[in-house]
């Protein structure tokens, strides 16, 4: 007899607390006690508050926080945390800013600060004169944007401009309209969304079209975080490993397979300080990697050149919607306590940092790539995450790991061998 096919139609599922679901997730796939103990432990996070954070929750995951030293960035000495799964990304961004720090660290800008919402219009016969007549309308569309959210007008933000855009599609021209707005410490998708949903209807009016989507632009290219660093030829190992570096960005500014890699290595760091400051990851790599392609090609999001004095000068400019305010960076409490270990007191200077951090990662991973190889630094971090696979626990993971690299084979077998022999 075939057994009953389960079903995943669960019926009010959202409605029970994370412990029922978890019994009922349990149940379906058949999880073991140790299991079903293991996610019921939600460590440091309020299960009232995971409950509220998203829907259906069962569990947590931890993703381990670590802390970057040695960064000076615009004259000030930060500990920056990375909350990352991945090992060498922390050592990676200590390494590199260790290398610069005598010669000044990173000095970092930010363009004006705007997120951008976009309002589309179909439907019109006169795509060109409908542009205008909702450019005319600028005065009236500020102060029906800035009504919808008078707290961020009262804190200095607001409407700053307006941009209407032709777009040619497959269903025809259509009038897009732009609208920038500084959201000062916040992220600000629920600021510009909001703004956008509230004006469509009179755009509807003003041209005759028809509205669809009313939502913001991820590519936020008047958010622009800049930073720059010279690392001294001398404190990085000479002529050779400087040119190094130069030729691998030079191969991933030439071939979009290359600067795929190349700016994966500066979303490791990036991302990591995103999410331990409780910012949205998908946002800001989906803006990253846009930007990275508006030259009509993927590029890469760093820039590497040599000073006159022979040095190595890295830069990176870079979308980065990132707030102190709303959403996760507020209620999460170990987003929190990162915001206070940043010591950060505006969303600009969070996305500065950020954007240092970035570049200090691509100089490592730059630095590691055209000199030793990026396995060797990899592979004994990566070896202690094998040893534990074999069950070492304390002291025995550095040995055992050592032992691996010593031998050169990073495998759960052989360290499950080599464990046993260390326990005797
Ligand atoms: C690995 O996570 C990141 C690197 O591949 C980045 C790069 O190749 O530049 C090392």
């Amino acid at each position: 007899m075939n057994p009953t096919p389960k079903s995943a139609r669960i019926s009010g599922f959202h409605k029970k607390t994370p412990a029922e679901r978890l019994a009922a997730v349990a149940e379906f796939s058949e999880l073991t006690a140790d299991e079903v103990a293991h996610l019921g432990n939600m460590g440091n996070l309020d299960p009232h508050l995971a409950d509220h954070l998203i829907e259906n929750v069962i569990a947590t995951m931890n993703v381990p926080v670590g802390v970057a030293t040695n960064l000076r960035i615009d004259g000030e000495d930060m500990l920056v945390p990375m909350a990352t799964e991945e090992s060498s990304v922390v050592a990676a961004v200590c390494n590199a800013a260790r290398q610069c720090y005598e010669a000044g660290g990173f000095t970092t800008s930010m363009s004006e600060a705007m997120m951008i919402a976009q309002v589309q219009l179909v439907g019109v016969s006169d795509p060109v004169h409908a542009r205008l007549r909702i450019l005319e309308k600028r005065d009236e569309i500020k102060a029906l944007c800035d009504a919808c959210d008078p707290v961020l007008v009262k804190l200095g933000g607001g409407l700053r401009d307006v941009d209407v855009r032709l777009v040619d599609s497959a269903g025809g021209r259509m009038v897009v309209t732009h609208l920038m707005v500084d959201t000062r410490d916040a992220m600000g998708a629920n600021a510009v969304n909001s703004m956008a949903e509230k004006l469509a209807p009179q755009i509807e009016a003003w041209t005759g079209g028809r509205v669809y989507l009313r939502i913001l632009s991820n590519l936020a290219d008047r958010r622009l975080a800049r930073a720059r660093a010279v690392w001294r030829c001398a404190d990085i190992g000479g002529e050779a490993v400087r040119d190094g570096i130069i030729s691998a960005y030079q191969f991933a500014a030439a071939d979009p397979y290359r600067a795929a890699t190349h700016n994966k290595g500066v979303m490791n760091g990036i991302s990591a300080v995103v999410l331990a400051t409780g910012n949205d990851t998908r946002a800001v790599e989906a803006g990253a990697h846009a930007y990275a392609a508006r030259h009509g090609r993927y590029g890469s999001l760093t820039d590497w050149e040599v000073t006159p004095s022979g040095d190595l000068a890295g830069s990176i400019e870079i979308p980065m919607a990132v707030g102190l305010v709303g959403g996760a960076t507020k209620l999460h409490p170990t987003a929190r306590a990162c915001l206070r270990i940043l010591g950060v007191t505006t969303a600009e200077r969070l996305a500065r940092v950020i954007a240092a951090v970035g570049l200090a990662q691509n100089f490592s991973a730059l630095k590691a790539l055209a000199t030793t190889g990026i396995q060797k630094g990899h592979m004994s971090l990566h070896a202690q995450n094998i040893a534990m696979m074999a069950g070492a626990r304390g002291e025995e993971v550095a040995r055992v790991a050592a032992i691996l690299v010593a031998q050169g084979t990073v495998r759960v077998d052989v360290a499950e061998a080599e464990l046993a022999k260390l326990r005797g």
